[in-house]
């Protein structure tokens, strides 16, 4: 990881903190001086400020169960941030993991892991997601085989990625998809003439929502370890 990035997560300086004192030359990395912020330091190596040895803070996995109206931003915007619900230190570490749109509500990752992350979101990894639908029209019988081969969404060249669905009732539907494209499910919908009218999250890989609506836990080392092998 960069220097600076290392410097803020074994200390509690702010980023701008953390490149001010190494551009003054306070740290040091195996016994010299370095001043380029944007070093690549190792967790064993040998980093000091002040005589005394730095040591990255482990990352944090967390899931949260998503509100309405609340949004997948660190700061509040139109909808407050869904931050407000996590009552936890150095919140502007964390990340969202594949956000969900205002409206949506469910299953949310969070961590300050961003190879982990991108294990989540990268579309090559097909981590799969599986999304409760509801419809305002009854489901087109032509549907599942439409996702499973793959739907040219408006203003795309490529198509969707396979997706697969399974029909509960005639206006309620289970997607599952392994990408994440802007407002994907509700895009898919309309371009088979129908409309998302509620949409929830339920599963990210082999983790499933658990918890009541506003509330959050952390991750346990099975969950954690079974997505970054995704
Ligand atoms: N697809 C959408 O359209 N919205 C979401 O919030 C998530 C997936």
């Amino acid at each position: 990881m960069r220097l600076d990035k290392f410097v803020c997560k074994s200390t509690a300086l702010t980023k701008e903190q953390a490149i001010a004192a190494i551009i003054d030359g306070e740290i040091m990395v195996n016994g010299g001086v370095i001043t380029d912020t944007a070093t690549q330091v190792h967790e064993n190596n040998d980093v000091r400020r002040a005589g005394a040895r730095l040591y990255p803070r482990p990352f944090r996995y967390l899931l949260m169960h998503k509100p309405a109206q609340t949004i997948c931003s660190n700061i509040d915007e139109v909808y407050p941030s869904l931050f407000n619900y996590i009552d936890i230190e150095r919140p502007q570490e964390l990340h969202i993991v594949g956000r969900l749109d205002a409206d949506t509500t469910g299953l949310v990752l969070i961590t300050d892991d961003g190879r982990w992350s991108f294990n989540i979101t990268s579309p090559n990894k097909l981590c799969p997601k599986v999304y409760r639908v509801k419809l305002r029209q009854p489901i087109d019988e032509n549907a599942k085989q439409l996702f499973a081969q793959g739907i040219k969404l408006q203003g795309e060249t490529q198509l969707t990625a396979p997706a697969s669905l399974a029909i509960i009732d005639e206006k309620q539907v289970l997607l599952t998809i392994t990408e994440g494209k802007f407002h994907q499910v509700k895009r898919m919908f309309a371009s088979i003439g129908n409309k998302v009218v509620g949409l929830h999250r339920e599963t990210i890989g082999d983790v499933t929502l658990d918890v009541s609506e506003g509330q959050w836990r952390y991750l346990t080392s099975d969950e954690i370890k079974a997505l970054r092998q995704q």
